[in-house]
């Protein structure tokens, strides 16, 4: 089991305003939470890390940003409609909906009862009108995961950048499943976000991308702070496999209620481009998917080689940002016993991630002086770029830093008499995971602390 349990997380998330229950003041909406003033700039960092390492660190990947409803030609043709269902059975005897492979020992898990329906599919997509008449037909859906337009946009992304396989296109965005059991806070919800990569290669090297991807991905996660001890490779089994894939990886990690999927990586084949292509036949590829009546599309590349048109096989590293969330401060909660006896709880977030990344503390805040520095220095620090910089003056010292450990703040920058009274001018700063202090010029702080941010 992990250390940290769900509770401490839950507790300090709400404390602290990282995430709280969406409509908590009519009783919350089930499987929806809201991001707080810290879990937004957490959220944000997160997918800032995802972005820079999948577009700006390589010369093969172009971004998207598509729209969440969408047509539902496009979820029938990709197979969503007919099998995006999870099987679910009803207690007879309390009334509880559950997933089918929820179940154990045949009994109800929140009664005991054996008395159970036969298992039904649920379609797990949401439908939604689309214009002022609701007559059944003019329907669409949110988007159950964000891939689906990278492929329906496939020919606008490769004409209008040029690209040549191997290239990818990535996505971050939210993604809607109505879940018959939500749980685990935010680990499995109805409305979350992805950050997924469609990787297009050549159909013959996908097993080899693949096992590129795979290794990639489990580096990028150690690089959010997740220990490999904590991080496990789960090859799906064949019968187990989503219905686009020939073969997926699942990414696991201890989080507090057990090892579970953060990442799925799937080699999709062509079966996506291939569903999305009208008449293969006709249009000479031999894609492994059916003929589309309703497509304009000819979702293939040329390979200038062989001289003859192609549909390329995708490798798709698809991650949960809010999984990615939960994960990251699972790995980073810690509590400490200090020498006096108390305990402090410490957020040993990696510095790119803390919400805030430098607090200013002013010493007596009701001090003008003592103001008027720290909020010079707060706007200097602004200007350096690292992130976040926060005046606090919200109460005593000791407040200060025991609320900027909970919530990862690395650095507290603490503005007293001493940086108003003596030249050249000093402040204290103090390491969040050491609690060490020193003495800096405050010349010479904004090139200290972007090193320790930039490097
Ligand atoms: N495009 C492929 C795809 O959507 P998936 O394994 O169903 O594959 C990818 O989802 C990732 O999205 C998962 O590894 C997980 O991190 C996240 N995810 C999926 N369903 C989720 C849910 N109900 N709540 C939170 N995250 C979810």
């Amino acid at each position: 089991m992990a250390a940290t349990s769900m509770d401490q997380l839950v507790s300090l998330c709400k404390r602290r305003g990282f995430i709280f229950q969406n409509a908590d003041i009519y009783g919350g909406l089930q499987g929806v939470y809201d991001y707080g003033p810290l879990g937004i700039e957490l959220k944000n960092n997160l997918k800032a890390a995802w972005w820079r390492s999948m577009v700006y660190e390589r010369d093969d990947v172009e971004g998207l940003d598509a729209a969440i409803l969408t047509h539902r030609k496009v979820l029938q043709y990709s197979g969503h409609e007919a099998t995006f269902t999870d099987p679910l059975c009803d207690c007879k005897k309390c009334k509880a909906r559950m997933r089918a492979d929820h179940i154990k020992d045949g009994k109800c898990p929140n009664c005991g009862s054996t008395d159970l329906t036969e298992p039904r599919p649920f379609n797990l997509m949401f439908k939604t009108t689309v214009g002022p008449i609701e007559d059944g037909t003019n329907y669409a859906y949110l988007r159950p995961e964000t891939a689906q337009a990278i492929f329906t946009q496939f020919k606008n992304v490769v004409d209008s950048t040029s690209r040549k396989v191997p290239f990818g296109i990535a996505q971050i965005g939210k993604s809607f499943r109505n879940e018959i059991t939500p749980r685990n806070f935010v680990f499995r919800v109805r409305e979350f976000e992805q950050m997924e990569l469609e990787f297009f290669v050549k159909p013959g090297t996908d097993e080899e991308w693949h096992e590129k991807w795979k290794e990639a991905r489990v580096k990028w996660w150690e690089e959010q702070g997740l220990k490999p001890e904590n991080i496990h490779i789960h090859k799906i089994a064949k019968e187990d496999l989503a219905h686009y894939s020939k073969a997926t990886y699942d990414i696991e990690f201890q989080f507090p209620h057990g090892v579970e999927e953060l990442e799925g990586i799937a080699n999709r084949t062509d079966y996506d481009l291939g569903n999305h292509t009208r008449y293969q036949n006709e249009l000479g590829l031999t894609a492994h998917v059916h003929e589309n009546k309703d497509s304009e599309a000819k979702l293939a590349v040329f390979d200038d080689q062989e001289k003859k048109w192609f549909v390329p096989f995708v490798i798709e590293p698809s991650a949960g940002v809010d999984r990615g969330v939960l994960a990251v401060l699972t790995e980073a909660y810690t509590e400490e016993t200090l020498p006096n006896g108390e305990t402090r709880i410490v957020l040993k977030l990696k510095k790119h991630l803390a919400p805030v990344k430098v607090a200013v503390i002013p010493l007596k805040r009701n001090n003008p002086d003592i103001m008027q520095k720290a909020h010079e220095i707060k706007n200097m620090l602004l200007k350096t770029g690292i992130g976040r910089v926060m005046l606090e003056d919200s109460g005593n010292i000791g407040k200060a830093y025991r609320r900027h450990d909970e919530i990862g703040t690395p650095i507290c920058v603490t503005v007293d008499f001493e940086t108003i009274e003596k030249q050249p001018a000093t402040v204290t700063i103090r390491d969040r995971d050491t609690m060490a202090q020193e003495r800096i010029a405050v010349d010479e702080l904004a090139d200290y602390l972007k090193k320790q941010f930039m490097a």
